[in-house]
């Protein structure tokens, strides 16, 4: 299986969802044994489909400052820092210590971790607290923060970056009504609404992987 369990869309048909993945250029060692690690321990990442789309806009977008709200193991973090080129920083953020520590092992070795700023702790706090703006921001925290993120992250976002948020249709969940007590698929319905209404965003739902939401700020 190329496609492995972890990064199952959970609505793209089996096959289709295969036939994405298969396409995919391998990966250099650093980023095939971050995604091992990932799939052999469960550790949520965005997987190689939805890391292109990500450096892609960053390349286009020509992003130098880029700020990320959950980073886990930095996979996401290296294929951003990556596509920034030398002259490109961008913030690592993540609760857990450990996972940063991980993190920091993989950016040495893939040769990034000059471009790269660690910061453990709350994200919704971190950002915040950042200087100055920023060109992209990329969102993948707990998802019942994301209507949370949505709001502390827009004021730090320059005019025409973009914000990019991923699982936005959350195996299909989003689509279908929420249980009383699924926080996590109602803050991710919330968060839809709320960049669809806005009218200092232009945004775009992207049905890859889990759904990607990429919204330039107007
Ligand atoms: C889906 S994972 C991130 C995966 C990563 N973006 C990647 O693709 O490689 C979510 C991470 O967000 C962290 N997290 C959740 N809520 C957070 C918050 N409010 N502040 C900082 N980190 C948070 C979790 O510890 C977890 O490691």
């Amino acid at each position: 299986m190329i496609r492995t369990e972890n990064l199952r869309s959970g609505y793209i048909q089996d096959d289709v969802e295969e036939y994405l993945y298969q396409l995919l250029p391998e990966r250099d060692a650093v980023i095939a044994e971050i995604e091992d690690y990932a799939a052999q321990n469960r550790v949520p990442i965005i997987g190689p489909a939805v890391a292109r789309l990500m450096a892609l806009l960053v390349e286009v977008s020509g992003a130098k400052r880029i700020f990320e709200m959950g980073s886990a193991i930095g996979y996401s973090t290296i294929w951003l820092a990556r596509a920034a080129g030398p002259k490109g920083k961008v913030i690592y953020t993540d609760g857990d210590p450990e996972k940063a520590r991980r993190a920091k092992d993989y950016f040495r070795r893939a040769g990034v971790a000059k471009r790269i700023e660690v910061h453990v702790g709350n994200a919704l706090e971190l950002v915040k607290k950042a200087p100055g703006k920023f060109d992209l921001i990329f969102n993948d925290i707990d998802k019942h923060q994301y209507p949370a993120a949505l709001r502390v992250a827009l004021p730090k976002l320059r005019r025409g970056g973009l914000f990019i948020t991923d699982n936005t249709l959350w195996s299909g969940k989003a689509a279908r009504p929420a249980p009383p007590d699924d926080i996590h698929t109602q803050g991710i319905q919330e968060f839809n609404r709320l960049v669809y209404a806005s009218k200092e965003l232009y945004p775009v739902m992207l049905p890859l992987r889990d759904g990607v939401t990429v919204c330039r700020k107007l």
